[in-house]
């Protein structure tokens, strides 16, 4: 059993970003998805918690071309030497930070950095996951749908197969069940957004 650290949870809420797609609530549902699935697949859960507690804090860091996990695993080892925690702790938080990004080129692996990626992704799934994507678009002059028919299947399948492709790296059968299930709302949500604006997807 761990204990939670009010004082660091306060310091990644300072070091966590406004922008609705990775803000603290982000890091909040990911630290609930996490334990969810270390409670089915195992794993340290205070690992976990540190872990999905200080995955972001990397995007913190506006001036860095590095990817935000290795700069967020850096600041995170700072951090928790701040804090005194165990050393074989501090390595393993801050190796399944660096590995919760693909982009990173890190691999997963420990159980724990497993555990973190497939919650990070988790939530980028179902309602929660499309508020995150038409949040993102929107900050970026993406409109939500395309007015040519074609274009607009072609959006949609884009992001079904971009999806299916993240549920196929998935390391948890937990998280992929998850994802699955969040996956057939999406298709759900796209045919009746289809409906409602006179397309067929
Ligand atoms: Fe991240
Ligand atoms: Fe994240």
């Amino acid at each position: 059993m761990y204990m939670r650290n009010l004082q660091l949870e306060k310091q990644a809420l300072r070091l966590t970003p406004p922008d609705p797609c990775h803000d603290f609530s982000h890091t909040l549902r990911v630290m609930e998805l996490a334990q969810y699935i270390a409670e089915i697949e195992g794993g340290n859960q205070e690992i976990i918690y540190l872990a999905a507690l200080l995955h972001d804090i990397g995007r913190s860091v506006k001036e860095s071309d590095r990817s935000h996990a290795i700069v967020g695993a850096e600041l995170a080892e700072e951090i928790l030497h701040e804090f005194d925690y165990p050393e074989d702790i501090i390595t393993e938080v801050t190796r399944a930070i660096a590995a919760h990004s693909k982009k990173a080129g890190v691999y997963c692996e420990s159980l724990e950095a497993k555990i973190l990626y497939d919650a990070d992704k988790v939530d980028a799934f179902g309602a929660i996951g499309l508020a995150r994507l038409f949040a993102d678009g929107t900050s970026r002059d993406i409109p939500f749908y395309k007015y040519s028919a074609e274009i607009e299947k072609d959006m949609c399948s884009n992001i079904m197969e971009y999806d299916q492709q993240i549920i196929d790296g998935l390391y948890t059968p937990t998280a992929r069940k998850m994802c699955e299930e969040r996956l057939q709302f999406q298709r759900l949500f796209f045919q009746q957004m289809a409906k409602e604006v006179g397309r067929k997807i």
